[in-house]
């Protein structure tokens, strides 16, 4: 009998997909889907950012780069950060890697081992707790709440540091819920930390130039005072519009870059070569793709909310960040996962059960508003002639 190691029992998935293969199944079959599902862009990336891994590749760029990604990229992700951010950050901080889900793997691989506590937000991206069981360390949800607007609670998530604690993973603006955490809110979580000096911060900035109603981001870079235990997690899959080009990047404190530099040597040796040139392009080129696609997600965000309120059961507050909403519908009388798997079964609407990101999501779903107007409009007439059907 084969032996793995007891942590591929506890590891988990992410049912977002799942349900696009299946929407692609029933799509192969002939039904008439709309996916709501999966969280990316509906745009193409940018012709430039294309043309530039195009020219990469015909200029000959075959081959293996330095492991922590090569330097005008290094440096181009540090200058816009201090664009957009207004700190400074050394490239040599900074690796670039194959997504922003190989940050959170390398972070939680550093921080867990059993005995040890993870703070983690749940309702959350489902990825974190699943690599948190794996490493055997204790998975501590952080309640993210509908009356807070989906913010974290710094009182709350001070509350529940342990001397065990030895990482804290925040996100706003946040998968699934569009939450985002207000600025005095972060203030506070930043001053309680001081008393936990030795408790590690990764903040997943993914959605970061995603946030609505003139409503800033903060990112925790702005926090000089935890600079030296802090790990960003960020990328180019979202703002550009790339999922397909697994390219991300991390900032580290100088003390950890060491061991993220070892794993990507003994993991993925680098990041592919032309998607590195492409990820040149995207930060150094025009940025009016990004403006013109949160632009278009801001309407759709007020479209899918107006239109989901009046669904019956459902109630859906304003998502102040990314491109989710997380309608409330526990009136509907259906468990949030028997919801959304009826909705795809026989409405033909793709949607993701809140309890696929942690047991606080039950009661709420998950709509992508990554689609287009005319689709969220059928998709919620859709899921209304349903519960018409079955309320
Ligand atoms: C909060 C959050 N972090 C990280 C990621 C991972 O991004 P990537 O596709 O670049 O690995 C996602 C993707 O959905 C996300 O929602």
């Amino acid at each position: 009998m084969l032996n793995p190691i007891a942590g591929f029992g506890r590891i988990g998935e992410e049912n977002a997909f799942a349900v696009l293969a299946r929407a692609t199944e029933l799509i192969g079959q002939g039904k008439d889907i709309i996916n709501l599902g999966i969280g990316q862009p509906d745009f193409r990336t940018p012709d430039h950012i294309v043309e530039a891994a195009v020219k990469a590749l015909r200029d000959g760029q075959h081959g293996y780069t330095p492991a922590t990604g090569i330097k005008p990229l290094r440096e181009a992700v540090a200058a816009d950060i201090h664009r957009r951010v207004g700190v400074d950050v050394s490239p040599d901080q900074v690796i670039i890697v194959p997504g922003g889900k190989i940050t959170m793997f390398a972070a939680i691989l550093m921080f867990g081992e059993p005995g040890a506590d993870v703070l983690y937000p749940d309702p959350g991206f489902p990825i974190y707790r699943s690599m948190i069981e794996f490493t055997g360390a204790r998975p501590i949800p952080i309640p993210i709440r509908e009356k807070n607007g989906f913010a974290f609670s710094a009182a709350e998530t001070l509350s529940l540091i342990t001397p065990q604690t030895r990482l804290i993973i925040l996100n706003s603006p946040a998968n699934p819920t569009g939450g985002v955490t207000p600025k005095a809110e972060v203030d506070a979580l930043v001053k309680g930390l001081e008393r936990f000096p030795d408790v590690a911060i990764l903040s997943d900035e993914i959605y970061g130039q995603m946030t609505y109603d003139g409503l800033p981001h903060v990112s925790l870079l702005t926090y000089p005072e935890i600079r030296d235990r802090l790990i960003i997690l960020d990328g180019w899959s979202k703002t550009y519009a790339m999922t397909g080009w697994r390219l991300g990047y991390s900032v580290w404190p100088t003390s950890l870059y060491n061991n993220v530099r070892k794993l990507a040597v003994n993991a993925w040796s680098c990041v592919n070569a032309p998607a590195q040139y492409a990820g040149l392009a995207a930060l150094t080129g025009p940025q009016d793709s990004v403006a013109t696609m949160v632009a278009e997600f801001d309407r759709r965000r007020k479209i899918v909310v107006e239109e989901v309120n009046k669904l019956p059961g459902f109630s859906c507050i304003m998502p102040r960040g990314a491109f989710y909403a997380f309608p409330n519908v526990a009136k509907t009388g259906f468990k949030a996962k028997a919801l959304a798997s009826a909705l795809l079964e026989n409405a033909g609407v793709a949607t993701i059960g809140g309890p696929d990101f942690g047991v606080l999501g039950e009661g709420y779903l998950r709509l992508s508003y990554a689609a287009s107007e005319e689709n969220i409009r059928e998709a919620v007439a859709r899921i209304g002639r349903f519960l018409g059907r079955n309320t």
